[in-house]
């Protein structure tokens, strides 16, 4: 690891170097975050109390529209405001202190790259966040003051046609934000001098695609705890794997940098206006562009697309013309029929 961890500090340190950041939930597990798949730690792994047909249900469109409680029994606690950023964070903010930053695309919604100071023109919150609140049905927006007041009491919902409201968080069958699809269709094109992918274990599409379509010109770096996708199924000569706690990558590679203090400084000063009450309201870092969603790419993961070819063959053996609700519906007769058999 530490001929890779030299390797890279000489491309950052080299002249005009461009770094892109493709991070997900590992790089928030040392703020006291838990991911989504480690096994016993990871979300998913801990829902049980919520009785869903399948661990991902939690963030299905479908199912939220038929049973939001599950959804919002998480929100409060996963409401950002909680937790600190980690190092890693502060690593991508000392990139674009230092000018070689080009973007961050992560599939986060716990915001804290804003927190951490990073300028949402170089952020795209791929899988959306908190930031606002709309009707499911009428579109219609609800501030989130009124929207966690109306959550003390139970389910909120429309003040205008009485629909459930939800966060603008991407869930599995919904479009990703506009801003993702227009700065992809940009940044795809480009050579960046290394990527910087974290703290993912890339299951979860379109996102999971983006380290394979960065161009062969730049150099892929992984900073995870476990190999995944593309480093693993194609991988490239160039490609730097480290497999490691990210933050304890990080630590080694600002040393290498010689941004040891530089970092140190981001973290003494962004904890000091963290604590200062109001300086991070979620409400105030309104994110352009994300109200125009494109139709066409939904998200899905590879464990729910397994599902979702299953769940096929059931309704495919009954009809021919499938809709998404009929293979949803698959979905919730292939989990109760296993529920039914062990009875
Ligand atoms: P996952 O939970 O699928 O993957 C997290 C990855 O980070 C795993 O490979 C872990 O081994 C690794 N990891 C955890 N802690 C780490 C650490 N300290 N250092 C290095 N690696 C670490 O999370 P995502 O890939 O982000 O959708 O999941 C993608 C999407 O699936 C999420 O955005 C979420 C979920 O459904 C939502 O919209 C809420």
């Amino acid at each position: 690891m530490d001929a890779k961890l030299k390797e890279l500090a000489t491309l950052i340190k080299g002249r005009d170097a461009k770094v892109i950041f493709f991070v997900g939930a590992g790089i928030s597990t040392n703020c006291g975050i838990p991911d989504f798949r480690s096994p016993k730690t990871g979300l998913y792994s801990n829902l049980q109390k919520l009785n869903l047909p399948f661990p991902e249900a939690v963030f299905d469109i479908n199912y939220f529209k038929k049973n939001p409680k599950a959804f919002y029994t998480l929100a409060e606690e996963m409401y950002p405001g909680k937790y600190l950023p980690s190092k890693f964070h502060y690593f991508i903010r000392l990139c674009q202190e230092k000018n070689i930053l080009k973007r961050c695309y992560t599939q986060n919604i716990d915001a804290l790259e804003r927190v951490a100071g990073v300028h949402e023109d170089f952020i795209v919150e791929a899988h959306g966040s908190f930031a606002k609140v709309h009707c499911i049905k009428c579109g219609t927006e609800m501030d989130s003051v009124t929207w966690k007041k109306l959550m003390k009491k139970g389910i909120p919902r429309c003040q205008k046609c009485g629909s459930y409201v939800k966060p603008d968080i991407v869930f599995f069958g919904e479009s990703l934000p506009a801003k993702f699809f227009e700065l992809w269709e940009k940044d795809r094109k480009d050579d960046f001098t290394v990527a910087i992918v974290a703290g993912t274990s890339l299951e979860v599409y379109p996102f999971a695609v983006l380290p394979a379509e960065i161009s062969s010109r730049t150099t892929r770096v992984l900073m995870n705890r476990e190999i995944c996708a593309d480093f693993e199924d194609c991988p490239r000569k160039s490609d730097l794997v480290m497999l490691a706690d990210c933050d304890h990558t990080i630590t080694k590679l600002v040393d290498l940098l010689g941004w040891h203090d530089d970092l140190e400084k981001l973290i003494q000063e962004g904890k000091k206006l963290i604590e200062s009450p109001g300086t991070f309201a979620l409400e105030d870092t309104t994110i352009k562009n994300e109200e125009k969603k494109v139709t066409k790419v939904e998200k899905t993961s590879k464990a729910l697309a397994k599902k979702v070819a299953e769940a096929e063959k059931v309704v495919s053996s009954q009809k021919t013309d499938n809709s998404v609700d009929d293979l949803i519906k698959g979905i919730e007769k292939i989990e109760i029929k296993g529920k039914d058999a062990k009875k």
